[in-house]
């Protein structure tokens, strides 16, 4: 027998649908990378409001955005985005950060500067011999990596995910950042066509993963 693929699996879906913890007990299971894009966004958004850069100032996003250096770092199984060497703090969770992501993750020259940065994962992934990567967003199925070997597209009932985000004692606009995430020009949040759409309201963190797992396990060698 060969080497095994290398295998890429995309999960998208709304706020607080449970892509984090479902792609992280996917990663532990089948030994891939797992790239949190939704953290990207979060970091490049801290950084660009601790220069106080509003995200209609398209000069200023720009000449900022040229001058960030990007790395990647791994912490356990995930990649870590570094920008100037310095990884995200606990405050790309915080309430300011919520409020304006999805505002500069609407903008064109944001998306493209993460979309390369983002496919860059796959050789991050290959040089730390992992068997391939299991990336989250809104937009990776559709946009990052059509291709992707699995397609996953998570849904929830709003008033689940708002009580989800409650129970982790954190305020989150839930429903606001779908409506501008999912109306925004460029990537809009939505399931592509292909993709396997789970709703997980009623569902638990377990099924959820069985679900995918179940599905993956039977299309691999
Ligand atoms: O974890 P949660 O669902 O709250 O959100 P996240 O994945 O951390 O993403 C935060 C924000 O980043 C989203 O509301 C989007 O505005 C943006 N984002 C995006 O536009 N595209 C992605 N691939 C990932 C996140």
């Amino acid at each position: 027998m060969g080497p095994s693929p290398f295998i890429i699996i995309a999960i998208d879906g709304g706020a607080a649908s449970g892509k984090s913890s479902s792609s992280k007990i996917l990663a532990d299971r089948f030994n891939l990378l797992h790239v949190d894009t939704g953290s990207f966004y979060r970091h490049i958004t801290y950084e660009l409001l601790r220069r106080k850069i509003s995200p209609a100032d398209h000069s200023a996003i720009i000449a900022a955005l040229a001058e960030m250096k990007f790395a990647t770092r791994l912490n356990g199984r995930s990649a870590e985005m570094l920008i100037g060497g310095q990884p995200a703090g606990d405050e790309i969770r915080g309430q300011h950060v919520n409020d304006h992501v999805s505002h500069y993750a609407a903008l064109p020259e944001v998306r493209t500067t993460l979309l390369g940065y983002q496919r860059g994962q796959v050789a991050v992934a290959r040089q730390h011999a992992f068997r391939g990567l299991v990336m989250e967003g809104r937009d990776i199925g559709s946009v990052i990596f059509p291709e992707a070997n699995f397609r996953f597209f998570l849904h929830a009932d709003p008033t689940e995910r708002a009580r989800r985000r409650e129970n982790e004692g954190r305020q989150d606009s839930v429903a606001e950042r779908d409506r501008l995430d999912s109306s925004r020009k460029t990537s809009p949040l939505h399931c592509p066509p292909g993709a396997v759409n789970i709703d997980s309201t009623f569902l638990s963190l377990d099924q959820v993963v069985g679900q995918m797992t179940t599905f993956i396990a039977a299309k691999l060698p």
